[in-house]
């Protein structure tokens, strides 16, 4: 038995941010911004909109591709860095907002690596036979934690939802997942506030050091995507469409080179999106299924990085 994703979905917020907008917000530049990241716009979120109201726009699209409503759905997983609050999970609050009754629902917190990860779990609860069809989401308010007169971390980031049907199937498929983490970068990147006493202790937004990242971004996911396909005894050549987390350009560049694809085989969202984090994957998944880039039978890597530091792929056939 296997699991496929039989339908995609996403959502973005009406408002869009342009680097020319935020030109009057920081001391950057259009230019900076496109020649370092390859960003050019991004979406925020209204001020009333909170992760879960994204991620149901993009399950409804995604249920409606897959052809399922939510008696279909019997688990539910969001990956999100930004959850609507403390408890209950974002999961639980979607659920609700879906109308479905009674099916586990959680939050998985691996940051831009989230919805590699929440797919790989639901993989593994799809494809023993536990679950028929899983609700598997990444959402993000990224706005609402980054501090706007910081000019290292505001301008890399946007908001979005993206959320795939993952179902029982006879055929793949999802043929390997493949999970890493590593503690010891926690510190750099992070949002390293909390709650303590009904106040916020520590900064709450976003630090970043922008070169350490990049480093090790590079590294791991050049890592990974070898291990993704020489464990399924195919060549880097062999793959379709890489649909990489899209934080920076350079970074999406320096894998496909390492992978030896061109860049007409990945998928690029980042231009129009920003870094979504746990967003971000599904975000670009779902516009190159319907624009018709992504086939039938069509072999595809997914990978992604993010704060933990974290960092995976999931290699399907579509
Ligand atoms: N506008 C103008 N100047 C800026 C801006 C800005 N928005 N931000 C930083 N700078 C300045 C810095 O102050 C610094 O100035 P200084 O040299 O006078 O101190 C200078 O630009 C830094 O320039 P570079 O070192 O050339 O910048 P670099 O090429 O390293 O690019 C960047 C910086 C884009 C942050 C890069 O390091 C990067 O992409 N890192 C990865 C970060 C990332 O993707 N984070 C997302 C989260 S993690 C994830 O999703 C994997």
């Amino acid at each position: 038995m296997y699991s496929r994703i039989t339908g995609t979905g996403s959502y973005l917020p009406e408002k869009i941010l342009t680097n020319l907008d935020l030109e009057r917000i920081v001391d950057t530049s259009d230019e900076w911004i496109r020649t370092r990241t390859g960003i050019t716009q991004r979406h925020i979120a209204a001020e009333d909109q909170v992760a879960s109201d994204l991620a149901l726009y993009a399950c409804q699209n995604a249920m409606l591709a897959a052809g399922v409503t939510g008696k279909d759905i019997d688990l539910i997983i969001v990956a999100t860095t930004t959850p609507d609050m403390i408890f209950p999970s974002t999961a639980c609050i979607l659920q609700n907002k879906l109308g479905i009754e009674n099916c586990p629902a959680f939050d998985v917190q691996a940051v831009c690596s989230g919805f590699v990860y929440a797919l790989a779990t639901a993989d593994m609860f799809v494809s023993s036979g536990k679950y028929r069809n899983a609700l598997v989401v990444g959402t993000e308010i990224y706005s609402k934690i980054l501090d706007w007169s910081d000019r290292n971390t505001c301008v890399l980031f946007g908001d979005g939802a993206g959320a795939v049907v993952l179902s029982r199937s006879d055929r793949p498929g999802i043929l390997s997942t493949h999970l890493h983490a590593s503690g010891s970068y926690s510190n750099i990147l992070s949002a390293p506030g909390c709650i303590s006493g009904g106040k916020v202790q520590g900064t709450p937004y976003i630090s970043m050091e922008g070169n350490a990242v990049f480093k090790f971004a590079v590294k791991v996911l050049e890592e990974v995507v070898h291990e993704a396909v020489a464990e399924n005894n195919l060549q880097s050549t062999d793959i379709d469409w890489l649909i990489p987390h899209q934080a920076n350009i350079r970074i999406i560049q320096s894998t496909a080179k390492k992978l030896g694809l061109p860049m007409k085989k990945v998928v690029v969202a980042v231009d129009k999106h920003g870094n979504t984090s746990a967003a971000s994957i599904p975000l670009a998944l779902d516009i190159a299924v319907r624009d018709g880039r992504i086939q039938p039978d069509q072999l595809i890597l997914m990978e992604g990085v993010g704060g933990g530091f974290t960092w995976g792929a999931v290699l399907l056939r579509w």
